[in-house]
């Protein structure tokens, strides 16, 4: 074979496997995103524990569970947000589903205490439980620096976004290991996921990329003992941490959530709504240093305006 001809075939093959895996891909994503049936998560256990349930989207996945007849111990910071949430659960739901509700607050209480109040929690009330949804979390409320993020906000953003879900899993894990079966969905983020970089939002992405980091390797862990874990990452929806008007890419928690709990016990980082993961594929086709730098200028904008409103200046 001339070099030429040999050239022409490699070069043949290369795009053939390339076209095959794009296709391949495909297939796979309108599969898992349209057509794969959802778990029956009941399977899982009765109950299903919610932290930030309070609000946003773990209000309304509290709601789409309780909708599915899965029993609730929400979990939260405010003893009335929790009881005026419950209320809404059993008033929305005429499946006769049980609300509890355990009070913690993931930047005060000590990583120790929280993994032994919701063990107590699980015993205390025979509970058992099937699905875990880490939820809870905290952004700042503008973008800023590293250097300009106080001690304050550092600690509660590492407190409420990394080692809150790692004691929640740590105190529901044994008995999932022990039953043989469980999921657990850790709510991470698109900005760690889909995007290159989320500069002046250093410290919140980092923390989002620590729970795709954990599922991914706690997934392997233990799949072979019939625990499904996962981190869903969602891009932009309409919420009190982003202060977001609804639009055709900014879904209301509602909307979000009833599409992405049909991904509970599948892949183990997952983009779950199908807009966020349009976008995702449209901005993969940026190239990075390009979307670096737009993401870069955008957030110092957001910068800027947050510090006028706050009557700060360079
Ligand atoms: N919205 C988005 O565009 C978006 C995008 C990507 C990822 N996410 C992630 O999705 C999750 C939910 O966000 P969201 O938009 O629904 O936010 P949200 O509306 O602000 O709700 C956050 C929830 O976390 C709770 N929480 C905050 N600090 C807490 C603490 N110290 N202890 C206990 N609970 C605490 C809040 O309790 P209170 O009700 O007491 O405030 C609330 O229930 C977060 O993990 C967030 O990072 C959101």
């Amino acid at each position: 074979m001339e070099l030429v001809d040999f050239f022409m075939v490699a070069t043949s093959s290369l795009g053939f496997i390339l076209v095959c895996k794009n296709v391949l891909n495909f297939v796979k994503w309108v599969w898992g995103m349209f057509l794969r049936p959802p778990k029956n998560l009941k399977d899982y256990g009765s109950w299903a524990i919610v932290t930030g349930s309070t609000d946003g989207i773990g209000k309304a996945m509290a709601l789409e569970l309780a909708s599915k007849g899965l029993n609730l111990l929400l979990i939260g910071r405010n003893p009335l947000k929790l009881e005026a949430t419950s209320k809404d659960i059993k008033g929305n739901c005429n499946n006769n589903v049980q609300v509890k509700f355990l009070v913690i607050d993931f930047e005060k209480d000590k990583g120790e205490e929280i993994k032994e109040r919701v063990e107590e929690a699980i015993e205390g009330l025979g509970l058992d439980v099937g699905v875990l949804v880490n939820c809870a979390g905290l952004a700042y409320p503008y973008a800023r620096f590293f250097h300009e993020v106080d001690s304050e906000l550092m600690n509660a953003v590492i407190k409420v976004n990394a080692e809150g879900p790692t004691w929640i899993t740590k105190a529901v894990i044994q008995r999932m290991i022990k039953k043989r079966k469980g999921a657990i969905v850790n709510i991470g983020s698109g900005s760690s996921v889909v995007l290159p970089s989320y500069p002046l939002v250093a410290l919140y992405s980092a923390t989002k990329a620590y729970l795709a980091m954990f599922s991914r390797c706690t997934n392997l862990e233990y799949k072979h003992q019939g625990i499904d874990i996962q981190c869903q990452a969602p891009l932009f929806v309409s919420t009190k941490m982003t202060r977001m008007t609804s639009s055709m890419f900014v879904p209301t928690a509602e909307m979000y959530s009833k599409k992405c709990t049909r991904w509970i016990g599948y892949e183990s980082v997952v983009e779950p709504y199908f807009l966020h993961s349009l976008q995702g594929f449209l901005i993969r086709l940026i190239p990075e240093p390009l979307f670096d730098y737009f993401i870069l200028c955008y957030h110092l904008y957001i910068r800027k305006r947050g510090r006028t409103l706050e009557g700060l200046q360079d």
